[in-house]
């Protein structure tokens, strides 16, 4: 269905985000028929331009960004006369009187109320504030048809998380709270829980009984760039593991909803989070490992350290590198090891889930027949390869019998045609249909913070002496491959070229 009429306000219309990202989704969805008939774009920002220049500044973004490649002339004139710009002064009353008299002129204008998006593309230190004044200078625009959108950090910690959802909660309904975890709009992500339950054939082995353990690894060859400043005071685990990978592990584990329902399926991913094993000091030191990376190469080309990176202190302990490992307990997942790993400056930029079953129990062939033997995996490619790979073991051609692993491979290159939607492009259509499915209700993203505070307050507690303790470029510390390597088995990636060695 077809939203309803929409104002859609960006807070922070000059940063990155506008530009490199909801400005090409929303000129996509414009150009895929999904914008509502009547809808306005204001951009605001402490910069002064004028709308027509605020609007050469997203068209530069989408040109550079959008999926459907450079902007046509006439469908960015008529999309582009909808976008507008006004300067802001967030502390200010003045900016919000201003924007709600905007939007009662839309309004007058279409004949017709419409629903407001505030997005909150700017630090976290001005959620409150935003929020607050939104609440109480634009009565007249109904508080009622107000969604905002926020992006993490949701909190730092379990304490500025739950501080922050309770300010939030104590102005909107958490029906009107859009937390974006833009994993969970990727097309492939969205294919998890598709293919899971969509599927009679998995669901009988899709437990402890068949599944031998589970690898979940982001990894990515970027390095901090220029968010030293951010990224110093958060770190591998806050930026990645308490929400997008966490998340991910969720809609591997999470039991059947009963429906498509928003609520239903974000309790069913809270119960994982729920029901994961806490960790002890024990168990943080066995099943917990941290790394930064150093001075090295990344594709030929010479990179500086992370305590070289702008903005970054020159004597930092934080993490560039985390793994972990996890339970499960539930009577589905009991003793299934869940190995979860990311980093920044790593070897490869992939993201991969692997599911590895067990082992055949008896084995009819000879060993010089099986040398290559590998356990039967399901992985879920997330990307830059978009693929879903059932790893089997097959007859190599020849005259004698030997066994080979092949994969059974659905691509979608070779399925279908075009680039699919971007994760902003489904985020943002669900948040103008008011579909909350995709995003982080505050119980999960509390939940998620309980489970990894114990990690942080160890690491943070104990300066890591080793740091930095992996070169650019390779695949993250030595101790990362221990954690797994302790238990028999050894990190999955994916062969470049989609063919076992
Ligand atoms: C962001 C993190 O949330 O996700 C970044 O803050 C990270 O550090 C990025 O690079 C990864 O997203 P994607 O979509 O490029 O895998």
């Amino acid at each position: 269905s077809q939203p309803q009429p929409t104002v859609f306000i960006i807070f922070g219309g000059t940063g990155d985000l506008a530009w490199r990202k909801l400005a090409p989704a929303l000129y996509n969805l414009y150009l895929d028929g999904w914008m509502p008939d009547h809808f306005s774009i204001i951009g605001t920002g402490r910069t002064k331009l004028s709308d027509e220049e605020f609007r050469e500044k997203l068209l530069e973004g989408i040109n550079l960004f959008s999926r459907s490649g450079k902007a046509k002339k006439e469908q960015w004139e008529t999309f582009s006369k909808n976008i507008y710009y006004q300067v802001s002064d967030l502390n200010d009353s003045k900016t919000y009187q201003e924007l709600g008299s905007r939007i009662e002129s839309y309004e007058t204008a279409w004949n017709e109320k419409a629903d407001l998006i505030y997005y909150l593309a700017v630090s976290p230190n001005f959620f409150p504030i935003i929020a607050d004044n939104i609440a109480k200078k634009c009565p007249e625009a109904g508080l009622d048809r107000t969604r905002i959108v926020i992006e993490k950090p949701f909190g730092h910690d379990l304490e500025s998380a739950k501080a922050l959802n309770k300010q939030l909660q104590g102005i909107f309904d958490e029906k009107q709270i859009y937390r974006i975890d833009h994993y969970l709009g990727k097309e492939t992500v969205q294919n998890i829980m598709a293919f899971r339950f969509a599927n009679a054939l998995l669901e009988p082995i899709w437990n402890r009984n068949y599944i031998d353990h589970v690898q979940i690894s982001v990894t990515e060859q970027l390095g901090v760039e220029d968010r030293g400043g951010y990224y110093d005071g958060a770190g591998a685990m806050r930026d990645m593991v308490q929400n997008h990978i966490l998340q991910l592990l969720c809609l591997i584990a999470m039991e059947p909803p009963i429906n498509l329902d928003a609520d239903e399926i974000r309790n069913r991913r809270v119960d994982v989070l729920k029901s994961m094993r806490r960790f002890d000091a024990d168990a943080i030191r066995f099943s917990a490992v941290r790394g930064q990376y150093g001075h090295g190469w990344i594709e030929g080309k010479e990179v500086p350290g992370y305590r070289d990176e702008p903005e970054v202190n020159p004597e930092s302990n934080t993490e560039t590198f985390a793994a972990v490992k996890f339970f499960v307990d539930n009577w589905r997942w009991q003793d299934v090891p869940f190995y979860l790993r990311t980093g920044k400056h790593l070897s490869q930029s992939a993201s991969v889930i692997s599911i590895q079953f067990k082992n055949i129990p008896h084995s009819i062939f000879p060993p010089e027949a099986a040398e290559n033997w590998q356990q039967n995996r399901l992985v879920f490619s997330i990307q830059p390869e978009m693929s879903i790979r059932m790893q089997m073991q097959a007859k190599r051609p020849g005259l004698d019998m030997t066994l080979n692993p092949v994969d059974l491979v659905f691509d979608y290159s070779g399925t279908y045609h075009g680039k699919p939607p971007e994760a902003y492009e489904t985020l943002l259509l669900d948040t103008m249909l008011g579909d909350q499915t995709l995003f982080m209700r505050s119980d999960q993203v509390e939940a998620a913070w309980d489970l990894i505070m114990p990690i942080l307050h160890a690491w943070e507690s104990k300066k890591s002496l080793s740091f930095p303790n992996y070169p650019a470029g390779s695949w993250g510390p030595e101790n990362a491959e221990a954690l797994i390597a302790q238990d028999g088995f050894h990190w999955f990636t994916l062969p470049l070229n989609g063919k076992h060695g």
